[in-house]
């Protein structure tokens, strides 16, 4: 079952345009929600999200916050999925290809839900992790489908037998290819700031309000490339990763290669949110 536009339809009824500027330049924006107990996660954070990304790239959100999450619940609702994701994507639309944005085109819409179980093994266990410049452009805070630097970022982690690659500028860590990342030391929370160089996160948000409650002090600054290895604690924050420790960076150990205390401490408080 999708949602195409305001059809819900089967896949086989589903037709997009060779001339989708989705298709031809990444022309659009996305997100990634996650389903738990049928239920979707933080619908308000993402939905106003996915407006901010549409409207810095001068896509008329097609609907009122209301509306499509309206249709969201219609969607999980007829996909019968309990666990998993929703993912929705939005393309300025259908014209002939050129470079100069089309005037009065009108949006194409599409989402779909997927069952997928929550990585307890790897939120256990920990991930390995590489370092690599970030060469992604000025403007990491829209959530745009143009995802090259990122896949193959993740890409040269599988290559190094990693699962996640961290971006640094020039020594400065930002984010990951498709996380967040928070570093602790000496019992501080240290993260890069919200501003044009990372994805303001939804799962970054809500683990420094569950941080904050728990009366860990949380330094909303960028720290360097020294400071995350010399860190006590390393983990990333996302949609489906939730709260993952990373264990070993460019083949170093993080401390005993073992996720760490205060990591265990948000994980814990994690899954009380979201069973509640
Ligand atoms: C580059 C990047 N940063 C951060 C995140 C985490 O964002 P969220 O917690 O909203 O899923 C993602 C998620 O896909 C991402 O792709």
């Amino acid at each position: 079952m999708l949602l195409y536009n305001d059809l819900f339809l089967n896949k086989e009824e589903v037709h997009i345009s060779h001339e989708d500027r989705g298709y031809y330049f990444g022309d659009g924006v996305y997100e990634v929600f996650r389903i738990y107990n049928g239920k979707i996660f933080e619908t308000e954070k993402h939905l106003q999200r996915l407006k901010r990304s549409c409207e810095e790239i001068q896509i008329q959100f097609p609907y009122t916050i209301e509306e499509i999450n309206d249709k969201l619940l219609q969607l999980v609702q007829k996909s019968f999925v309990h666990e998993g994701t929703l993912y929705l994507q939005i393309t300025r639309g259908v014209a002939p290809r050129s470079h100069v944005i089309p005037k009065d085109i009108k949006p194409v819409v599409l989402a779909y839900c997927n069952e997928v179980n929550r990585p307890l093994d790897k939120m256990q266990s920990g991930i390995k992790a590489i370092t690599q410049e970030d060469i992604r452009w000025l403007r990491c805070d829209i959530k745009s489908l143009n995802l090259l630097p990122n896949t193959l970022a993740k890409q040269n982690a599988v290559n190094h037998s990693a699962e996640e690659t961290i971006f640094h500028r020039d020594g400065v860590i930002t984010e990951c290819s498709a996380s967040n990342i928070m570093i602790v030391h000496d019992g501080e929370i240290h993260t890069h700031p919200v501003n044009h160089l990372i994805l303001n996160g939804v799962t970054r948000a809500v683990v420094l309000k569950l941080a904050a409650k728990a009366g860990f002090p949380i330094k909303e600054h960028p720290f360097d490339l020294k400071q995350l290895n010399r860190a006590d604690e390393v983990f990333i924050t996302g949609t489906t990763v939730e709260i993952t420790p990373i264990i070993s960076i460019d083949q170093l150990i993080v401390s005993d290669g073992k996720p760490g205390k205060i990591t265990r401490e948000l994980q814990n408080l994690y899954e009380k949110l979201i069973t509640s």
